[in-house]
């Protein structure tokens, strides 16, 4: 997989400035006022730094924003970065100004000079932003990498060390997740997904493959009739961490859809390559579990995740076909692209039979009208449960990935009502990110508190984020992590 960035922490003085190679980063605040190192860097640029605070594009910056003095005077580095961050920044103005650090630096060596607030949170956001997925680019020569190696100097380096321990587990998780999104549907096939997982045992984590037969002798008949058009067939994967004890778990559940043709129901040909995102929910599952079991978080999380291909075929599933649940309601299949639901919908029901679990947050590219809705800056989210809601909210908003709660409803669930069956996979043009929540929500038992993220918009978003480069964002994998602390204390 794609690794990190390697940051160690150092004393300040520990090394010499003026002889680092690649970049030297460092602070200054909204009115130009520098710590003690970058005075001693303004010293030694002769006044570099105090020319840049000066000016008016210093003044229009934000915080965590910066600029770039290349060559600078008395200094072996090629560029010299100068972030705007008040010396008791908020954790996430700090990441930002990280994540700018590494958007600067290119493929460059860092040096950040940093205070003990700072220190651990820039270290982070540089981290998340240094992420590039070069593995089918064969002239890597043309390429500008990101930085791979960083060194901190703080005082006090030994406690931000151990405080950035844990980051450096969440960012492996993030860069987990961005790969997974990253590989198309002719290498992250539903087995070669399924062994990816397997090998996470290394980690400590109980890791079950359930095969077809499996999945068959269960009863999940809405999950294989996505899958009986392909060529690959279908695996369900159940991740283990038990790091508390016996504790009913959390319950975390994605959908591993690894291309979305929309089966019969075609999708049309403009866009369709970005399908290959379409397992992004089981993605992000993976990712927190991998991080939960390099943090050794103390916790008892499950993870469960339906990898199929919705494939067109001779075998495929057809519009008008009924299916029967592993609930045992019946879905009459009216559009063979809703899929995600229907995955989601066995799995839900399999994780309350199986570890009814003290919650459950399933994660799925379900919908376009959530982009619609959205766009990409927020993914929304339904919850039966107002406190479970809030977690999720103040989650998301500490780790600054955006959400927004979106509304369930009786006269929505309405919109499902099938002649012959049960249920009808679609609900209709109006409100289809909160149709397809109703739907599963008809799969969610009484009392146990439940939160659905549409993450369509934000999984893959047309631009660069703050934390990202354009690509894959691995959003939720921060977010669930987090949650999962609040909720278990650890
Ligand atoms: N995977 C798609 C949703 C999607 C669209 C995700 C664009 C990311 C970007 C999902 O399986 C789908 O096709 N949904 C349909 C549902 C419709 C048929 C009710 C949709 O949104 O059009
Ligand atoms: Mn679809
Ligand atoms: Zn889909």
């Amino acid at each position: 997989m794609t690794r990190p960035p390697e940051i160690s922490f150092a004393e300040p003085d520990s090394a010499d400035i003026a002889t680092r190679p690649g970049v030297v980063a460092l602070t200054a605040e909204a009115d130009g006022r520098l710590e003690a190192a970058g005075r001693r860097i303004d010293r030694l640029t002769r006044g570099a730094i105090g020319r840049a605070t000066a000016a008016k594009a210093w003044q229009r910056l934000e915080e965590g924003q910066g600029l770039v003095i290349d060559m600078p005077h008395g200094l072996a580095a090629e560029k010299l970065v100068l972030v705007r961050l008040a010396r008791r920044p908020a954790p996430l103005d700090a990441r930002r100004a990280g994540a700018f650090v590494a958007k600067s630096a290119g493929g460059r060596e860092i040096t950040l000079l940093a205070n003990a607030r700072s220190a651990a949170p820039m270290a982070f956001g540089l981290a998340l932003r240094a992420y590039d997925f070069d593995l089918y680019r064969s002239r890597k020569e043309d390429d500008e990498p990101p930085a791979r190696k960083a060194l901190v100097l703080v005082a006090g380096a030994e406690a931000v060390a151990r405080a950035a321990r844990d980051d450096a587990a969440r960012a492996e998780g993030v860069f987990f997740t961005r790969d997974l999104v990253n590989e198309p549907a002719n290498v992250l096939t539903t087995t070669d997904f399924a062994a990816r997982l397997g090998a996470m045992q290394e980690l400590g984590l109980d890791v079950e493959i359930l095969e077809e037969d499996d999945i068959r002798a269960l009863g999940m008949r809405a999950l294989l009739g996505v899958a009986q058009g392909s060529a690959n067939p279908p695996r369900v994967v159940v991740m283990s961490w038990k790091g508390a004890g016996d504790e009913p778990p959390l319950a975390l559940i994605g959908k591993g859809v690894v291309f979305d043709t929309g089966g019969i129901s075609i999708k049309p040909a403009q866009g369709m390559e970005e399908m290959t995102m379409d397992m992004a929910g089981a993605g992000v599952v993976a990712g927190v579990m991998r991080t939960l079991a390099l943090r050794r978080a103390r916790a008892d999380v499950v993870g469960i995740v339906g990898l199929v291909e919705n494939m067109p075929d001779g075998r495929a599933q057809r519009p008008g076909d009924i299916v029967r649940s592993m609930k045992g309601d019946t879905i009459e299949v009216i559009n063979t692209d809703a899929e995600g639901r229907l995955v989601l919908a066995d799995l839900l029901w399999y994780a309350q039979e199986r570890f009814a679990p003290a919650a459950m947050v399933d994660l799925a590219t379900l919908t376009g009208a959530m982009i619609i809705a959205l766009g990409h800056h927020r993914a929304g989210y339904f919850a039966n449960d107002d406190i479970l809601a809030t977690q999720l909210q103040q989650a998301a908003d500490a780790e600054g990935e955006g959400a927004w709660r979106m509304p369930l409803g009786r006269e929505y669930d309405r919109q499902l009502k099938s002649r012959l069956a049960d249920m009808k996979n679609v609900g209709g043009r109006p409100a289809g990110a909160v149709t397809a929540a109703q739907f599963l929500a008809r799969f969610v038992k009484d009392g146990v508190p439940w939160a659905h993220i549409d993450i369509a918009g934000v999984t893959l978003p047309p631009e660069e984020t703050e934390f990202a480069p354009k690509g894959p964002t691995g959003w939720g994998v921060l977010t669930l992590d987090r949650l999962v602390s609040t909720r278990a204390g650890g």
